[in-house]
């Protein structure tokens, strides 16, 4: 009888999972350094835990150009994944296009319209419904220094562009290279829109980033921003081109240079190489904007899928990516804070307090600029005009005069 019963038992655990078989789950993302591929782990975990299957989809390449080119071809030709790492105003276009799904019903179910600040919840909506899930809220307005090279350079951590113009040729002096940097357009980007930030302010950030104003794009204050960013040049090392943005962390983390200007999923690889914020590297306001934050938000896109089991797995994960505790792990893995409003602050360290509290701040004071390096402030073509321009000065000898000059020409023609 006990046997049987046993038998029984083990014949109802087999038809039960042959009648909701485990679905498997693709997910396309550029999450590949240290820190990145941490927090990725973490939603592989879940989602295993949940009983689906992953199916990694990992594109290499910062700031996702690649993985959006590889994006663009699987979607086009019909097989696209069910969730994609897209951000900001690029959901907006794979809306458009019809790609994505509505998730406005677990979005209800989750009150998530309770759950996220304005500022997140607007950018996953597509025609005021949910077709994205935020992961976390980035700020890229952040320097990441070594104070012992600082120490032993004898100099202290620039708060204005002012101050690194003067501390980076001792560094250089003392045989460290001033400033990490990856010689790749979308980093050349990051840097340029910190200077923008600094020098010009919030104001004058949002009237070229966000609304491209012509006079504010062609004036005096652009042409300084774009002299300062030159001269930053100097203080990079001649074998960065081409370099990616983790390796130019990691040279600030063995201490060949001094700092880097980078996102906080910078400070992802920090913690991955076992380092402590105030102790082993220092997180600081990018120069000349404390008080002020850049955002980039990660989410992830969900596609139409025409498989029923895929699709319910698909929502699924729309579920586990808002559980508060996915959103804690993920978060002190990648360097940025929870998407989510109400966490406990508890487990996280004094670099995501400061994002946190300048999050809050600056969304109020009306300085929280959304990053047009990172696809917040501007379509991909705008994006892509900004970016050729910038990079384009960077590496030759165009004055800063012509460069603001074809930068207004660039997002005009960008724009029609
Ligand atoms: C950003 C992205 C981050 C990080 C970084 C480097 O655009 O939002 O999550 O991956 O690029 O790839």
């Amino acid at each position: 009888m006990k046997m049987l019963k046993s038998c029984l038992t083990g014949l109802a655990l087999s038809v039960a999972a042959s009648v909701a078989p485990a679905a498997e789950v693709e997910v396309l993302h550029y999450l590949t350094s240290s820190g990145e591929a941490a927090a990725i782990d973490v939603l592989k975990k879940y989602l295993k835990g949940a009983g689906h299957n992953w199916k990694d989809f990992a594109v290499a390449g910062g700031g996702g150009e690649s993985a959006m080119t590889v994006l663009k071809s699987r979607a086009i030709s019909g097989n696209p994944p069910a969730a994609a790492q897209i951000k900001g105003l690029d959901i907006q276009e794979w809306g458009e296009l019809g790609f994505l799904t509505d998730m406005d019903a677990i979005a209800r179910a989750g009150n998530w319209d309770e759950l996220l600040p304005p500022v997140v919840s607007k950018v996953m909506k597509y025609d005021g419904k949910y077709v994205a899930v935020p992961v976390n809220v980035h700020r890229v307005n952040w320097i990441w220094a070594n104070p012992e090279v600082f120490r032993k350079a004898g100099v202290g951590i620039p708060t204005t562009w002012q101050q690194f113009l003067e501390v980076a040729p001792k560094i250089k002096a003392a045989g460290f290279v001033p400033l990490a940097h990856g010689g790749q357009a979308w980093q050349d980007a990051t840097l340029f829109e910190a200077v923008a930030l600094g020098l010009g302010g919030a104001e004058f950030y949002n009237k070229a980033f966000v609304e491209h104003d012509d006079a504010t794009l062609q004036s005096e204050q652009m042409v300084k921003v774009f002299e300062t960013f030159k001269q930053l040049g100097d203080y990079i090392d001649p074998n960065a081109s081409g370099r990616d943005w983790n390796i130019a962390t990691s040279m600030v983390i063995n201490g060949e240079a001094a700092m880097q200007v980078m996102g906080d999923w910078a400070k992802g690889e920090f913690t991955a190489a076992g380092q402590q914020p105030g102790v082993d590297y220092v997180c600081l306001p990018a120069p000349n904007t404390s008080g002020t934050f850049t955002f980039n938000i990660d989410s992830f896109a969900m596609f139409e899928l025409n498989d029923e089991q895929r699709a319910k797995a698909q929502q699924h994960l729309a579920r586990l990516v808002m559980e508060p505790s996915f959103q804690k792990t993920f978060n002190l893995n990648k360097g940025s804070i929870p998407a989510r409003l109400g966490m406990d602050r508890a487990p996280f360290d004094s670099c995501a307090h400061a994002s946190m509290d300048a999050f809050v701040a600056s969304a109020s004071s009306g300085t929280l600029v959304p990053s047009f390096a990172h696809g917040l402030a501007t379509t991909s073509q705008v994006q892509g005009a900004i970016f050729d321009v910038v990079t384009n000065f960077f590496n030759s000898d165009m004055s800063a005069q012509d460069a603001v000059a074809k930068l207004a020409r660039s997002v005009k023609a960008a724009q029609l």
